[in-house]
């Protein structure tokens, strides 16, 4: 299918997407989280994208939209993992809807297990982590190496719950450990002479981990 057909099936079907998720309680990314990722992956000129979580799939397909509008005859790709199988299934379902199969390839598995199906002999030049936030530091020393010179590392709801603004001690007990280990990443990052990064407050926090100028590969 062409380019301008499949991006204008995605746009006709992510409404009816939205509405299905909030009628099954499936978290989907925010408005403005999308529009900040689809800037960044204009700029990058995305060819190809990991993503951790496909949920029913809104933002897998919400980003190839955006690849497509920069896309001349190159081969776009996007890898979505997701654990539970009924939502694999939606997703897959979506894809074909939008007549997306050959751009879009939704694995059902857990991360980081997961990893090991992916081809690792091309880089990807944006991976997204929308799942099992206080792994973020383990997905990110897995994945890193993987990206592309220009490459950027996207995690969502980095701020969900407050764990960030407020101190480990005034948190619940159940969300503790996910705030200590969010933590320890970032204070990781802070320390790398080769990585930079950004926080963004749209919907529950947006974390976008770019080289530094100088280290550009
Ligand atoms: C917030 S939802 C994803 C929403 C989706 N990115 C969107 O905006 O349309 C998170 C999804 O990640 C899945 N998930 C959670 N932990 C996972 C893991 N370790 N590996 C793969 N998928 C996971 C959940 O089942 C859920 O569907």
């Amino acid at each position: 299918m062409r380019n301008e057909t499949i991006r204008s099936a995605i746009i006709q079907l992510l409404p009816q997407i939205a509405v299905a998720c909030e009628n099954d309680h499936v978290a989907l990314i925010d408005r403005d989280s999308v529009a900040l990722i689809g800037r960044e992956l204009k700029e990058i000129n995305c060819k190809r994208l990991l993503e951790i979580g496909s949920g029913y799939g809104y933002s897998a397909l919400s980003f190839l939209q955006f690849m497509l509008e920069n896309a001349g005859a190159e081969t776009l790709h996007i890898t979505t993992i997701e654990r539970l199988q009924c939502r694999w299934e939606r997703t897959r379902d979506y894809i074909m809807q939008a007549g997306a199969k050959d751009c879009i390839c939704c694995v059902l598995g857990e991360a980081p297990e997961a990893f090991s199906y992916l081809d690792n002999t091309q880089k990807w030049d944006c991976i997204f982590m929308d799942a099992a936030m206080g792994r973020y530091g383990d997905f990110w020393l897995q994945l890193k190496d993987s990206l592309g010179p220009d490459g950027i590392f996207i995690a969502d709801n980095i701020n969900l719950h407050g764990v960030l603004d407020q101190p480990i001690a005034a948190l619940p007990r159940r969300h503790r450990t996910m705030a200590k280990r969010l933590k320890e990443f970032l204070q990781m990052l802070e320390c790398d002479e080769v990585w930079q990064y950004e926080r963004y407050d749209y919907g529950e926090g947006l974390l976008v981990i770019r080289r530094r100028k100088q280290e550009k590969l």
